[in-house]
Order: C-alpha cells, then sequence, then structure tokens
C-alpha cells in the first residue's frame, strides 16, 4: 500500500486530497493543527477509512514538525509522497506591511515544507513524490496583480519554488520527484466563492498530473493540469 503525507489536511485542497487518495486506497497521513473530518464523504468506505491516520501538526513551531518523523515511523516505514499544501495568504497593503505578516507567510509557506520533507527525508522511497502547492503569483515573469496585497505570500510561494528546485538536485540520487504545482483559483477559504473551480475539480486535476510526473520533469513550477508556468 502506498503512503502520502499531506498538510493542511483538514480543510480546502488539503481535505479533498485526503478524500482522493482514500478513494483509491493509500495510507493517509494528514497533518493539522484540527483533525479533517473525513467521515462527511461517503464515497469512502469504513475499510478505506481505516487507513487515514491523522497527527497533530502546527507548521509554525519547528519542534512540531521535527516530531513528525517519530509519529509517522510508528504508522508506515515508507512515504511515497508529500504534498506540502497548508499555506497562508497575508493581505496587507504597501504602507501597512508588518514583520510578523512577512514571517507568517514564510514560516508556513516556505520554512515548513523545506524542514518537513528533511524531517521525513529517510522514510521516502526511491521514486518518491515531493509536491509544493505553490502559486500562479509566484511567477515574476507573469507578475499578476502587482498592485493587490498579496506581496508576501506571492514572495514566499517564489521561495518555496527554489526550495523545489534545489531539493530536486539534492534529491535526484534516489530519483524522487521534487515540484510546484499551482492549483489555480479554487473555491476555498483562500480561495473565495467567486473562484471558478471547485475542490474536486482541483484535486482531479492535480493529483492526474502528480502521477504522471516523471523524473526528467523534476525541480519545475507547473499548474494544475501540468502546463510549465514561467518562472
Ligand atoms: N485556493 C486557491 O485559490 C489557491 C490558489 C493558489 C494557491 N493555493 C495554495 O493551495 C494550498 C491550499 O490552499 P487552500 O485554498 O486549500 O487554503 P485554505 O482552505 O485556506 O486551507 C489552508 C490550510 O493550511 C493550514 N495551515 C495554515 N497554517 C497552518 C499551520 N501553522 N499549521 C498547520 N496547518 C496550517 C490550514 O489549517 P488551519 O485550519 O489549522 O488554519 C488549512 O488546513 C495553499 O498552499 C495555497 O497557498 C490556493
Amino acid at each position: 500500500m502506498k503512503t502520502v503525507v499531506i498538510s493542511g489536511a483538514n480543510r480546502g485542497i488539503g481535505l479533498g486530497f485526503c478524500k482522493h487518495y482514500l478513494s483509491t486506497n493509500w495510507r493517509v497521513i494528514a497533518l493539522s493543527r484540527i483533525k479533517p473530518e473525513i467521515e462527511v464523504s461517503n464515497k469512502i468506505t469504513e475499510k478505506q477509512k481505516s487507513n487515514f491516520h491523522h497527527l497533530a501538526i502546527d507548521l509554525l513551531s519547528e519542534a512540531s514538525i521535527n516530531s513528525s518523523l517519530e509519529k509517522i515511523e510508528g504508522i508506515s516505514q515508507s512515504v511515497d509522497l508529500i504534498i506540502n499544501n497548508a499555506g497562508v495568504a497575508e493581505h496587507e497593503n504597501f504602507g501597512q506591511w508588518t514583520q510578523q505578516a512577512f514571517l507568517n507567510s514564510f514560516t508556513v509557506n516556505t520554512i515548513a515544507p523545506a524542514l518537513l520533507t528533511q524531517a521525513l527525508s529517510s522514510l521516502l522511497t526511491n521514486n518518491a513524490k515531493v509536491i509544493q502547492l505553490t502559486s500562479g503569483l509566484a511567477s515574476i515573469e507573469q507578475n499578476l496583480g502587482p498592485l493587490e496585497n498579496f506581496d508576501s505570500y506571492s514572495m514566499s510561494k517564489v521561495a518555496v519554488n527554489m526550495l523545489s528546485k534545489r531539493l530536486s538536485a539534492k534529491l535526484l540520487d534516489r530519483e524522487i520527484i521534487v515540484c510546484s504545482i499551482s492549483p489555480g483559483r479554487v473555491k476555498t477559504t483562500m480561495g473565495g466563492d467567486e473562484a471558478p473551480t471547485s475542490v474536486s475539480q482541483a484535486v482531479n486535476d492535480i493529483t492526474n498530473t502528480i502521477e504522471n510526473l516523471t523524473i526528467s520533469q523534476s525541480g519545475n513550477f507547473y499548474d494544475e493540469l501540468g502546463n510549465i508556468i514561467p518562472w
């Protein structure tokens, strides 16, 4: 049985990933501060639900992230896929920027994926995949909505893309594929009700893209359908 570790698993796209991987018979290790309510999905059988494990992890805490290795080893000896999905979007306009908002953005969106992947590295199988949920706002070339207030968010997602690039080289000898994937605009607390894509559609597209990734694609920045997004 394959094992996936998903951060930010209690709501939004992360909860969608949990339901998807349970329904396709993976062992799901869900990291979140609040326990996900996976029982609300009637598409998942009781047997599949027994493959679900929740670990309480706060990504603002290095100690909490590092404690995940021992906890996960108690559930599975190997990990085939990490989805660094958790994220925060700070909204501060230029003129009201604060150090705290930048720190929150970088701690959750950039540093936590780096430390979590490092903590779990010894469990990753050869040919495993490590995915960062990034954003189209991370494209410096496209520089979408520069007058909007997603500055610390965009900067932290640019940095997590560099994490994918650098980790892809460090893990190449184990043929571990590391990529950043932008989900597009998705109806969640972060994406808002006016976003064009449902969670289930986004999860369908992203999981299909993840499934088809090959080692030659490692280190790149993709949209949900697997199209390259320019740096
Ligand atoms: N939705 C979109 O349109 C969109 C667009 C581009 C990129 N993305 C990216 O896609 C990913 C998922 O987004 P979403 O729309 O599903 O967001 P969401 O609905 O706001 O959910 C965010 C998740 O991150 C978790 N999280 C935040 N801070 C955390 C912390 N300190 N420790 C543990 N978990 C923490 C939240 O847990 P709590 O409930 O405990 O806060 C929640 O589970 C994010 O990386 C986001 O940047 C989303």
